[in-house]
């Protein structure tokens, strides 16, 4: 795929014109990332915005005990680095590529000209950062109201319901996530991740599959 025809698949540009799609892409340099490098780290400055044509992109916090907290995956036709070039702070977390992963960059002063130029770009811009913030709300209250093993099972359908496909039985299958991710993702650790686990498996809720996790149509109900 040329890079005009990948900017295309990307929500935030969806509403371009040919002429504004031909622009961009004059602007925009594919990079590669290969798995496990980091684009960049928390409290870095920052002149790139990015865009995910390819792989998964973790954006991970450091606790005060060097733990690693992951506040999203992100994956292709996602977008990051949005935060530092809005507000010109300094980069809010660490961006680490978990597979091989292609990027588009835009430097800063494209991003910025590109954004006052197209206010379809700015509204995209404003929906997806209110779902991020709807999320990290979501976020917040599993970590202060359900315990771990309730955590653990709110990981598996946000997962399932993030990142699932149906499959031709009405089940749902999506990635099984290593159980140190998930326990970065809830604070807990990857010993009590297995535990819970296993104990979902054991009660029929969860099958594990190959690489991939899967559960019920009706998963969400069996776990509230
Ligand atoms: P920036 O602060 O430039 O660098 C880190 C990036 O991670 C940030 O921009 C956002 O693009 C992204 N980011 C930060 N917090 C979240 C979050 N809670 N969910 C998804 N992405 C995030």
């Amino acid at each position: 795929m040329d890079d005009q025809e990948l900017l295309r698949t990307v929500p935030i540009f969806s509403e371009l014109t040919d002429g504004d799609i031909t622009s961009l892409s004059r602007l925009t340099n594919r990079r590669r990332y290969p798995k496990d490098t980091v684009v960049f780290f928390e409290n870095e400055e920052g002149d790139f915005f990015f865009t995910i044509v390819e792989g998964r992109i973790k954006v991970t916090i450091l606790g005060d005990d060097g733990r690693e907290i992951i506040l999203s995956v992100l994956g292709p036709g996602d977008f990051f680095g949005e935060m530092a070039l809005l507000d010109n702070e300094p980069r809010s977390a660490t961006a680490i590529a978990v597979e091989d992963s292609e990027l588009l960059s835009l430097h800063r002063t494209d991003f910025q000209s590109v954004l006052s130029d197209n206010r379809s770009i700015t509204a995209a811009l404003i929906k997806i950062l209110t779902a991020r913030l709807r999320r990290a709300n979501h976020q917040i209250s599993t970590l202060a109201l359900l315990d771990v093993y309730g955590r653990v099972a709110r990981v598996i359908v946000d997962m399932a319901r993030d990142e699932g496909k149906r499959l031709k039985d009405g089940r749902i299958a999506f990635r099984r996530a290593t159980h140190q991710e998930i326990a970065n993702r809830i604070g807990t650790t990857r010993e009590t991740v297995t535990r819970m686990l296993k104990d979902l498996e054991r009660q029929g809720l969860i099958h594990v599959e190959g690489r991939e996790i899967v559960v019920q149509p009706d998963f969400e109900k069996v776990f509230d």
